[in-house]
C-alpha cells in the first residue's frame, strides 16, 4: 500500500508547557524615631556587607552621619543624582557598575536611601543584576513612604515618555520612618499629599477627613504637628495602598486598579512639562480634571468636585495646566488603554458607591472634556468646607447609560 502525502495527516504540533509562580512576601516596618536609630534597625539585612546602599546628593548632606553608622564602610555608599530628568538607563547603568566594582553576590542586596526617583533607579537595578538581587527601600519623602516605596514596580523614563521601562521586583524590605520628613521641603509635602488624596477619595472617606483637618498644619511643620495624626495619616495612606497592590501585586488579574485614580492624565501631562510639574503635581491636576468629569458625567455631585479642588489649592497643589488641552486628554487616554488591556480604565469617583472605570476613550466627547477643564479653571478660591460624601468602597452606583466599568 502507497500513502500519500496528501493523505497524511500533518503531524499535530507538540509542546512543552512552562509554568511558574513566585511567591513574594515581605514587611513594610514603621519605625517612629529618628532617623539614626531607624536606619540602625536595618543593620540585619547589612551584617555580612554585602550591599551597597544608593542615595542622592540632598539625602546625603541630611543623613550621612546616620548612614556611615552603618556597617560597614563609605565605599559602599553611591551618592548618585536623581532627579526626574535623570531617571535614565544611564542612572541604572552606573548602580550596576559600582555592584559589579564591589562584587556584590546574587544574595547581596541594594539599599535605596531617598525619594521616589532614587528607589525607582535601585528597584530597576536590582531586578537586573545578577537577574535579581534583594532592593531593601527607605523611602525618605512622602510619596515614597505611602506609594513609590511600597510596591513591586521600579521604572526609568525612556525617549521622552514616564516610567517607560521598568520590573516588576518585590523588595526584601521596607522601612518608613516619618521623621525624615522634618527636612522635606513644603513643596514636596504637598506631592505626597497629593498621593494621600488619591487614595483616600477612592479608599477611605475618613481619611480624606482627617487629611482636611491636618494637612495644612502638617505640610508647614515637616509632619512635627500634630503628631498623632501626622503619623496615623501616613501609616493608613501606606496601608491602603498595600492592600491595593496585594490584590493585583503584578497588574494581571486586572487592569481596573483603584490606585491608577489621579494616573490617567498626569504621565503624559508630566513628560509634556518638561518634568517641571512633578509626578505629584501632575497626579493633583489629574485629580481635579478627573473629578469634573465625573461631575459631568452626573457620578459626582458639583459640590464634591469643589471640595476636592478647593483641598488641592488649600494644600497648594495645583489644579489646572495650560498644557492640558482636550487634545492633550484624548492622546492621555489612549496611551492609558495601550498600557490597560485595549481600554483607558480612568477611574472616575462617584458619590453614592464605588469608583467607577471607562471602559473607552471615545465614551467621554471632546465637549464634555472641554466643559470639566473649563470647570477646574473656573473653580471658586477654595474656602473651608464641611465633609460631603465621596466615594466609599463596597457600593455600587449605577452607569446610567455611560460606558462605564464598576469596580
Ligand atoms: N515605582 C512606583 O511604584 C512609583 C510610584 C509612585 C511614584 N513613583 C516615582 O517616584 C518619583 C517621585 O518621587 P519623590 O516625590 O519622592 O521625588 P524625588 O525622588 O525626586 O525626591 C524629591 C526631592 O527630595 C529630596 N529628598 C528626599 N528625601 C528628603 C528628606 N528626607 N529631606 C530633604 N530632602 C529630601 C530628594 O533628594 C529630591 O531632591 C517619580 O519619578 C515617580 O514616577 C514611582
Ligand atoms: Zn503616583
Amino acid at each position: 500500500m502507497t500513502i500519500s502525502l496528501r493523505d497524511h495527516e500533518p503531524e499535530a504540533p507538540r509542546s512543552h508547557v512552562a509554568a511558574a509562580t513566585r511567591r513574594t512576601a515581605y514587611e513594610v516596618v514603621f519605625q517612629d524615631r529618628e532617623p539614626a536609630a531607624a536606619l540602625r534597625s536595618l543593620r540585619p539585612w547589612l551584617a555580612d556587607g554585602d550591599h551597597l546602599i544608593v542615595t542622592t546628593p540632598t539625602v546625603h548632606a541630611l543623613y550621612g552621619d546616620a548612614l556611615s553608622g552603618l556597617p560597614p564602610c563609605s565605599r559602599r555608599i553611591l551618592v548618585l543624582d536623581c532627579t526626574e530628568a535623570s531617571k535614565t538607563l544611564e542612572q541604572v547603568e552606573h548602580v550596576c557598575r559600582r555592584a559589579r566594582e564591589l562584587g556584590l553576590s546574587r544574595s547581596g542586596a541594594l539599599v535605596s536611601v531617598g525619594g521616589g526617583v532614587s528607589g525607582d533607579v535601585t528597584t530597576v537595578a536590582a531586578a537586573w543584576l545578577r537577574r535579581g538581587i534583594r532592593n531593601v527601600r527607605v523611602p525618605t519623602t512622602l510619596v515614597g513612604q505611602v506609594d513609590a516605596g511600597l510596591g513591586y514596580k521600579g521604572a526609568v523614563n525612556f525617549d521622552g515618555h514616564k516610567s517607560y521601562l521598568g520590573c516588576f521586583h518585590a523588595p526584601a524590605h521596607v522601612l518608613v520612618a516619618p521623621d525624615f520628613l522634618r527636612t522635606l521641603p513644603a513643596r514636596h509635602l504637598r506631592e505626597g499629599f497629593s498621593e494621600i488624596v488619591k487614595i483616600a477619595i477612592v479608599c477611605d472617606a475618613d481619611l480624606l477627613d482627617v487629611v482636611e483637618r491636618h494637612a495644612e498644619a502638617l505640610i508647614r511643620t515637616g509632619f512635627r504637628t500634630p503628631r498623632e495624626p501626622g503619623r496615623a495619616i501616613v501609616w493608613r495612606a501606606a496601608g491602603l495602598m498595600l492592600e491595593q497592590l496585594a490584590q493585583n501585586p503584578y497588574e494581571d488579574q486586572s487592569y481596573e486598579r483603584l490606585v491608577d485614580f489621579g494616573h490617567t492624565f498626569s504621565p503624559i501631562l508630566e513628560a509634556a512639562s518638561r518634568h517641571r510639574l512633578s509626578h505629584g503635581e501632575a497626579v493633583s491636576v489629574d485629580m481635579a480634571l478627573t473629578m469634573a468629569l465625573s461631575a459631568e458625567l452626573g457620578l459626582v455631585a458639583p459640590a464634591s468636585r469643589d471640595r476636592i479642588l478647593a483641598l488641592l489649592r488649600r494644600l497648594g497643589l495645583p489644579v489646572a495646566s495650560p498644557l492640558l488641552t482636550v487634545d492633550l486628554c484624548r492622546r492621555a487616554l489612549e496611551q492609558a488603554a495601550l498600557h490597560r488591556g485595549g481600554r483607558p480604565n480612568l477611574v472616575l469617583p462617584a458619590d453614592s458607591g464605588p469608583a467607577r472605570f471607562l471602559e473607552a476613550a471615545d465614551a467621554i466627547g471632546a465637549d464634555v472634556l472641554a466643559r470639566a477643564l473649563r470647570a477646574v479653571a473656573e473653580a471658586p478660591a477654595p474656602m473651608r468646607q464641611g465633609p460631603l460624601p465621596l466615594a466609599r468602597p463596597g457600593r455600587r452606583a449605577e452607569a446610567g447609560g455611560l460606558r462605564l466599568a464598576g469596580t
